[in-house]
């Protein structure tokens, strides 16, 4: 059975559906991850010496052995970052969070990522899709990577149909060792699924063990994603040792939240998402059109407050566009207090939505120039 069925939880997460009101204490449960508490949050700070907001307010808030990952870098033993993205259309704000928070570990712990862009996947497992299609946003998406400041000396992005040739290898064998029952209980795989989709779980292993090859010793692999793609990598754990690798660690996030205050961002609802590609105008127009904690009426609003709590304006704020607290907290307050009503609300979010992008879009558009800084491509002499 299909794990989070919806009928009984009221919500699913699986890696290619998000939908409901997701509980993500129960999916720490459901999927036997441990919370990052805060004594594990109080260990990054330490070994750091900072925090970030997306820790801080438990964005980032399940794990596997990220412990671990902490005592042997703490003893001198250095891990990699993995981290993907399934290019089935242009990037929207919400798959930058984790990314974000991905440099910012890059930058901590001064150490590489490998980036895999998976236009095989989304071919897959979008019926309508082409190959032509995934491959050409897998390069869309990879200017919004690069655009986000990450350093190319650590960096490796590369889309799978041209690096196979690397990773073919380590997917066979963990293809050998998954077996249908397996995948099948996992994902609700049935006799129509292709199998293209059955093997594909075997694709998004096999960089959890692309360092240790490239390195030719055994490095600890940590994982930044979000909680929906856990299941990919609980299987990756279960056969990791048996072929000789270490079991990846990882690190999730929630879902950034849609403008709409149902689910989660998706590129499939264009009006209640943000895309990296989009203008002013548009920004305006969807943040003008968002759910918010509002009343009906202003002088209501005026007399009884908001609820910041249910509102998505803010819920943007706190996911990913505020990062200092004070500010989302005194928000919030005044919102409670009827002091500030929707509208002016709205635009502070707008701005800063709209100086974000200004700032990305200038950089994304030289990014193309840059691929080659950042790009791998199968059998490539200077894989840096
Ligand atoms: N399956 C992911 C998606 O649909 C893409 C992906 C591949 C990924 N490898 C990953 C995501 C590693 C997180 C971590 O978006």
């Amino acid at each position: 059975m299909q794990e989070n069925d919806r009928s009984e939880e009221g919500f699913t997460v699986t890696p290619w559906e998000v939908e409901g009101n997701i509980d993500y204490q129960k999916l720490i449960e459901d999927f036997g991850t441990d919370s990052l508490d805060d004594e594990l949050l109080e260990r990054i700070e330490e070994v750091v010496g900072e925090t970030h907001f997306m820790l801080r307010r438990s964005i980032f808030y399940s794990h596997r052995d990220f412990d671990w990952i902490l005592d042997n870098y703490e003893e001198g033993q250095k891990f990699a970052l993995y981290t993907g993205r399934g290019p089935s259309g242009h990037t929207h704000v919400g798959h930058l969070m984790p990314w974000i928070f991905a440099k910012w570990m890059q930058d901590q712990f001064g150490v590489d990522l490998y980036f895999q862009l998976t236009d095989d996947e989304k071919f897959l497992f979008n019926f309508d899709s082409t190959l032509d299609d995934t491959h050409s946003y897998a390069l869309e998406n990879a200017k919004d990577i690069i655009a986000l400041g990450f350093d190319p000396e650590k960096t490796h992005i590369f889309i799978d149909t041209d690096f196979i040739h690397e990773l073919y290898p380590l997917a066979l064998k963990v293809g050998k060792r998954l077996n249908f029952s397996n995948v099948k209980a996992v994902f609700g795989f049935d006799n129509s699924t292709n199998v293209g989709s059955i093997f594909y779980t075997a694709i998004q292993s096999a960089p959890c063990f692309l360092p240790s090859e490239l390195e030719g010793e055994k490095v600890p692999v940590l994982i930044p994603c979000g909680i929906d793609q856990d299941p990919h990598f609980r299987l990756t754990r279960d056969v990791a040792e048996t072929i000789g690798y270490l079991k990846p660690a990882l690190l999730h996030n929630k879902l950034a939240p849609s403008l709409d205050g149902t689910g989660k961002m998706s590129a499939s609802q264009p009006k209640t998402t943000i895309f990296t590609t989009d203008k002013p105008e548009d920004v305006d127009e969807k943040i003008n059109e968002a759910f918010t904690g509002g009343r009906i009426s202003a002088s209501e609003q005026r007399e009884k407050g908001g609820d910041p709590d249910i509102c998505s304006v803010q819920n943007y704020r706190y996911y990913i566009f505020e990062s200092d607290d004070e500010k989302v907290e005194d928000i919030a307050d005044r919102c409670r207090a009827g002091d500030i009503l929707c509208g002016p609300c709205k635009q502070l979010l707008k701005d800063n939505i709209n100086k974000f992008l200004s700032k990305h879009q200038r950089k994304r558009e030289k990014a193309e120039d840059r691929f080659n800084e950042f790009l791998v491509k199968d059998c490539e002499e200077n894989f840096k």
